[in-house]
C-alpha cells in the first residue's frame, strides 16, 4: 500500500519523506487554511520535494469552474493531481481532465456507487473518507472493501485511496481490504512505529547493556 500525507505541513512531508515512507502527498481547502501560506506556493514547494503524486483542490461549485481551476492548479508541476469532489460536475470536470492526461482524484466518496461513476469518469484516484463515515456510525472500513471488490469484479484502474484516516487501525484495515494508498496525517503515520513492548524491550536492553560497562563506538 503506498503511504500518502494529508497535511500541507512541509516540515512534516519533509521529516517523513527522509525516512522514505512517502509515496504522495494530499491536500484540502482546511488544510491549505490551517498552514496559513499561500496555495499555489505550498503545493509548487511539496511537488518539488515529493516525486509522487500530490493532491490540489478545486473549490469551484460547476464543472467549467473546477476545469479552469485544475487546469491553472496542474500547471504548477507535473506531479499534480486535481482533486475534484464526486459530484455531479466534480465528474464531469474528472472526464475532461483526465482526457487531457491529468491525474485527478475524486474526493468525498461515501459510496460505492459513488466510487463506480468516479471509476467510470476516469478517475486515476478515488477518495473514500473512512472516519467521517465512522464519526456517523457507518462502517468506513466496509466502503474500501465494497469498492476493492467491485473494481477487481470490472478491472477497473481507478486506485483507491483511503481518506480520513484517523487512526493506526485504520491504516492496517485499509491495508487489510486492499487499498491501493491510504492518505494519514503525520502524527498517525508516526504512531505506526510504536508499540508498548518494543519500549519496554530497549528499556531492558539498555539497562542490561549497561551492566557490560562496554561501548560499541
Ligand atoms: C483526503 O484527501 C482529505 O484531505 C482528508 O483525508 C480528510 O480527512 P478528515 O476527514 O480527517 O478531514
Amino acid at each position: 500500500m503506498k503511504f500518502f500525507v494529508d497535511t500541507a505541513d512541509t516540515a512534516a512531508i519533509r521529516e517523513l519523506h527522509a525516512l522514505g515512507v512517502v509515496d504522495g502527498v494530499t491536500t484540502n481547502p482546511s488544510l491549505i487554511a490551517k498552514a496559513g501560506r499561500d496555495f499555489k506556493e505550498v503545493v509548487a514547494e511539496i511537488c518539488a520535494m515529493v516525486d509522487g503524486p500530490v493532491s490540489a483542490e478545486t473549490v469551484a461549485a460547476d464543472s467549467e469552474g473546477m476545469l479552469a481551476e485544475g487546469r491553472e492548479l496542474a500547471k504548477i508541476a507535473d506531479n499534480v493531481a486535481v482533486k475534484v469532489p464526486l459530484t455531479w460536475d466534480g465528474l464531469k470536470a474528472c472526464k475532461a481532465l483526465t482526457d487531457e492526461g491529468r491525474m485527478v482524484n475524486v474526493t468525498l466518496c461515501f459510496s460505492a456507487n459513488q466510487a463506480l461513476l468516479a471509476a467510470k469518469a476516469g478517475a486515476t484516484f478515488v477518495s473514500p473518507f473512512i472516519g467521517r463515515l465512522d464519526d456517523i456510525n457507518l462502517d468506513g472500513m466496509q466502503l474500501i472493501q465494497d469498492i476493492r471488490a467491485i473494481y477487481d469484479n470490472y478491472g477497473f484502474e481507478t486506485e483507491i485511496l483511503a481518506a480520513s484516516i484517523r487512526t493506526v487501525n485504520h491504516m492496517r484495515e485499509a491495508a487489510l481490504a486492499g487499498a491501493d494508498a491510504a492518505t494519514a496525517p503525520p502524527e498517525v503515520i508516526r504512531k505506526m512505529a510504536d508499540h508498548p513492548l518494543t519500549e519496554k524491550g530497549v528499556e531492558a536492553f539498555l539497562k542490561d547493556w549497561a551492566k557490560t560497562g562496554q561501548k560499541i563506538v
